[in-house]
């Protein structure tokens, strides 16, 4: 399966930085044999998509309604009419802080796809869940309820992301990394059939140029998800060249 290299800008990014997001392009375009993109703030699609040509830009959320009275949000069908051709969906920092639900999220994913757009739907525990032995369980919890019925296909990645490894510099012990993709297979193939092994699970949380190849030569990890390292591109750059 080919590599899929996501850069997740978060709430990053003025108009200031349209220069790199085009260095970002042109760098990862010189990586033929591994699929990349970058989600934006939604401010910066349109003019992202001008910047970078041919590359994928992406949003990082969708509202699960087509439009109406929702103050604030973004719908899938305006990423995709700002020039998006993918979204995430589910970060914990939504979780979390929107108190999104896995029910809202499925509804979100299903949102993206009838959109058209490929969507990368989150899923990750806390610190507190980890030590108190309970990763796996949350983990396919949200797997089970997070991702909607119409999941197979190129469409749709899943990134596990461990919640206390998102901008901390500190990152997974491969062998837990391998566990968790290997469950999260297995949950996929259980529920879609040949289908769930198509879908692309990337690892999410302080994945940088040091530390992606021996986290992108974990099996069943099929690419990253990757905050504070994909802002520039001499940052970005390593991870690819590890893909
Ligand atoms: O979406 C990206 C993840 O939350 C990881 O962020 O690479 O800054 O830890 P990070």
């Amino acid at each position: 399966m080919r590599k899929f290299i996501v850069g997740n800008w978060k709430m990053n990014g003025t108009s200031n930085d349209l220069d790199e997001i085009a260095a970002i392009s042109a760098v990862a375009q010189l990586y033929t044999l591994v699929d990349s993109a970058l989600c934006v703030p939604a401010t910066l699609i349109t003019r992202a998509v001008t910047a970078v040509g041919a590359f994928p830009i992406g949003g990082q959320d969708c509202h699960m309604q087509r439009a109406g009275a929702h103050m604030g949000c973004v719908s899938a069908d305006m990423l995709s009419d700002a020039g998006a051709v993918l979204t995430i969906i589910g970060h914990s920092e939504r979780r979390a802080a929107q108190h999104e639900r896995d029910a809202d999220i499925r509804a979100k994913a299903e949102a993206a796809k009838a959109a058209g757009l490929q969507a990368i739907l989150c899923v990750g525990e806390t610190l507190e869940e980890r030590e108190a032995g309970k990763a796996l369980d949350i983990v396919l919890g949200q797997v089970a309820h997070s991702l909607p019925e119409a999941a197979a296909g190129a469409w749709l990645s899943v990134a596990y992301e461990p919640v206390w490894a998102i901008g901390t510099g500190r990152v997974a012990e491969p062998s837990d990394v391998a566990d968790m993709h290997a469950a999260i297979r297995a949950a996929l193939v259980a529920r879609y059939g040949p289908e769930g092994e198509k879908i692309r699970i990337l690892y999410g949380g302080s994945m940088n140029g040091d530390n992606a190849a021996q986290l992108l030569a974990v099996p069943n990890v099929d690419g990253g998800l990757i905050g504070g390292a994909s802002l520039t591109a001499a940052k970005f750059q390593p991870i690819l060249v590890a893909a």
